[in-house]
């Protein structure tokens, strides 16, 4: 096993600060969550890079509430179940389609501007979804709304302290496993140990693991890293959403077009210029996200084309106003929506595993939460429904918050919003093991399971070749792609799980010298080699994780999550 502390810092001999609660990261789920603890003191939010350099500044389609007319709780909880394949977790689907609508009108009511029509705020659909649910604001500039109204909350609360360029590198435990507080790099190149009872993970995903990726690169897999390295649990690694559409042109960074432009009736065809959903999936574009995917490879595939092509044209004269964004990125790279397709192609988008938390983003070490991405609550199975994310933020967010309030006040915690859909915990010490990990939990509501012994030390492949970040990244990015993205194999996992354990067992070695780079090679090397070893062991198909070799879902045998812990790992 390596290392506890990335870059061998000690914290004992760091300089300390006190604080109440840390926040480490600045999407939706960070600046949320910040917000709301802030209503009870005192709250400081790291952020390795700026604050709007993240996932959430991205976003386009939206976020998903009930609040339409002909919806419901229900209808959006039969999406999110149908999406998931089998693998959700109940008490976290209840808990964000009654709580989100709440949520949503709260982040409105701070200040974020939704569209709006003539019945209210405009709702538009997105794959898998059986109605319009999704709010949006600037048409396609949903992420990019909400980090400004967040941003301008945050930065004028007397109670935030928002320290930019500060990259987190560890969580730091107590014997007993409780948490102590964060270590994490300054800018100036000190480092400094934030201690607090309460650290709130909430860094985002791992886009940056592949080679095509509509995150921005900031998306390391920090949080998952800094969990694990600390003992914490992590969940679903396997589970790697892939988007069909990112904008597909030779040379240019990705570009995510939102599924939200098929939801008003854009159309895919292959080479040939024919459509071809239809033949996949009765919902045709619609179809849940690791179908079109997984279509769109295919076709690729078949016909030796590098993309396929996305007709927005059935959507006419109004494409421009509804979809700003997308429009001025295809004009900027000489493409007119209006008249001729874009080329798309699939892109990695979203990890559905992560940290594992209950429903109230308690991991299993006392005082450390997980938040939005980096946290696997359980919610979104194995495959999460369309602009699911952002309001997961918020309802998981506001949770976490009310628990560390209610400890704080010395009382047990309860929702805020009146919805239980889970009983709330006693305390914060005594911390329960999570329900997956007991064997009385019911096999058919998902129980844990850890991978094969046999799995657990691999044949490692140590590259012979010194760190060198900015090689290793890409080596790592292009193995993940062929070896454990859209389509995998027992042949290609086993070959991913060597080479990413020798490659994170390298970028363990990086000196807090080598900088930023260096070490989120090491936290991105380490998430790399979970999410093959998940992927390896899960000898079926689900939702967005794809065997050719075991085509099929296989109920009987996989109706549980694989949960690896670094004590038994060999990580
Ligand atoms: C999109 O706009 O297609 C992305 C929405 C999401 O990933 O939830």
């Amino acid at each position: 096993m390596r290392a506890r502390y990335l870059a061998g810092v000690n914290p004992a001999r760091l300089p300390r600060v006190a604080e109440r609660v840390v926040v480490v990261g600045s999407g939706i789920a960070g600046l949320f969550t910040a917000l709301r603890l802030a209503e009870a003191g005192p709250v400081t939010v790291l952020t390795k890079q700026r604050l709007a350099d993240s996932n959430t500044e991205l976003a386009q389609g939206g976020i998903a509430a009930a609040i339409g007319k002909s919806d419901s709780p229900e209808l959006h909880l039969q999406d999110t179940l149908a999406a998931g394949d089998g693998l959700c977790d109940l008490a976290a689907v209840e808990a964000l389609v009654h709580e989100g609508p709440a949520r949503v009108l709260e982040l409105a009511a701070l200040g974020v501007q939704f569209d709006r029509g003539q019945e209210g705020f405009a709702l538009t659909r997105e794959g898998a979804h059986s109605r319009r649910r999704i709010l949006h604001a600037h048409g396609d500039a949903t992420g990019d709304e909400i980090r400004r109204g967040l941003e301008e909350q945050v930065r004028r609360h007397p109670q935030i302290t928002l320290l930019e360029d500060h990259f987190a590198l560890d969580v730091v435990t107590e014997p007993g496993r409780r948490v102590a507080g964060v270590t994490a790099l300054r800018p100036d190149g000190g480092v400094v140990f934030f201690t607090s009872p309460f650290v709130i993970l909430a860094t985002g995903g791992a886009g940056q693991l592949y080679r095509t990726s509509t995150n921005p690169e900031v998306a390391t897999g920090d949080g998952v890293a800094i969990a694990f390295r600390a003992g914490a649990a992590v969940a679903d690694m396997e589970f790697i959403q892939f988007h069909p559409t990112a904008l597909a042109l030779e040379g240019s960074p990705k570009f995510l077009i939102s599924e939200a432009v098929r939801g008003e009736g854009a159309l895919l065809l292959n080479a040939r210029g024919e459509r071809f959903m239809p033949g996949y999936d009765p919902r045709g574009e619609l179809a849940p996200r690791d179908v079109v995917a997984r279509a769109i490879a295919r076709e690729m595939a078949s016909t030796g084309a590098g993309h396929v092509w996305l007709d927005a044209r059935p959507i006419g004269e109004a494409f421009p106003q509804r979809f700003p964004t997308i429009f001025a990125a295809c004009r900027e790279r000489g493409l007119d929506p209006l008249r001729e397709p874009i080329p798309v192609a699939p892109a990695a988008h979203y990890a559905m595993g992560g940290v594992l938390t209950d429903t109230w983003g308690r991991t299993t070490l006392p005082g450390l939460f997980a938040c939005g991405e980096t946290a696997c609550t359980g919610l979104h199975g194995a495959n999460r429904l369309a602009s699911n994310s952002l309001v997961e933020g918020l309802v998981f967010g506001q949770r976490i918050a009310d628990f560390i309030r209610r400890v704080e006040a010395g009382g047990p915690p309860s929702p805020s919003s009146g919805f239980e859909a889970a009983s709330p915990p006693e305390s914060d010490d005594g911390h329960l093991p999570h329900r997956w990990l007991q064997p009385a939990w019911p096999a058919s509501a998902g129980q844990a399971r850890q991978p094969s012994q046999a799995l657990a030390e691999p044949e490692r492949q140590p590259p012979e070749e010194p760190l060198e970040p900015g090689r290793l990244w890409a080596q790592t990015q292009d193995l993940m792609w062929r070896r454990a993205g859209i389509v995998r194999n027992r042949e290609d996992l086993e070959q991913a799980w060597a080479e990413m354990a020798g490659l994170a067992e390298l970028a363990a070695t990086a000196e807090l010298g080598a900088g930023r780079e260096a070490l989120e090679l090491a936290n991105l090397t380490l998430v790399g080699a979970l999410v093959a070893r998940s992927a390896l062991e899960r000898r079926e198909s689900r939702g967005a994780h794809f065997r050719e070799d075991h085509p099929r879902r296989d109920d009987e045998h996989w109706l549980h999550h694989i949960v690896q812990r670094r004590e038994e790992s060999g990580l």
